[in-house]
């Protein structure tokens, strides 16, 4: 399997104009089209829903057709037990990433639902966390 599935969860939608001074002025368009230039080799698939369960019905479907997640779980990254569930029972390496540094944020952001069952978390270097989350899946695939 040569394909990784790059998932975003709620409000992501809005990247480029929410909240720019802390999530920059890129759009999640702006966001596939670096990953796209980005080319690791890996075919990839993105999505993004507003919805807890549509987001775990991604990470089920991963399960066989993907190798590997990106996600950025948004704010159900800090309250999603069934999201981490869902990681749990389908096994596939996950890298968590997170545009902003949310250790340096609100402390109901420092935690992570995501972390315990994900291969490591991204955080604080805007969209090109994407890209730095692509080549440690990418290592960790090949090893
Ligand atoms: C975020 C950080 C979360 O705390 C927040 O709820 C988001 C975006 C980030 O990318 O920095 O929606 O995941």
């Amino acid at each position: 399997m040569t394909s990784i599935l790059i998932l975003n969860g709620p409000n992501l939608n809005l990247l480029g104009t929410r909240q720019p001074e802390v999530y920059g002025s890129t759009t999640l368009a702006d966001v596939e089209a670096m990953c796209r230039a980005h080319g690791t080799g890996f075919e990839l698939s993105f999505e993004q829903s507003n919805h807890e369960g549509v987001l775990i019905d991604h990470i089920h479907a991963a399960k066989g057709v993907h190798a590997g997640i990106i996600l950025n779980a948004g704010a159900y990254t800090h309250t999603s037990i069934a999201m981490m569930d869902a990681i749990a029972s389908v096994g596939l390496p996950l890298v968590e990433v997170h545009l902003s540094n949310i250790h340096a944020r609100e402390t109901f952001r420092h935690k992570s639902f995501i972390a315990p069952v994900a291969l490591g978390q991204i955080c604080g270097f805007g969209a090109q966390g994407y890209l730095l989350a692509m080549d440690a899946l990418k290592r960790h695939l090949s090893h």
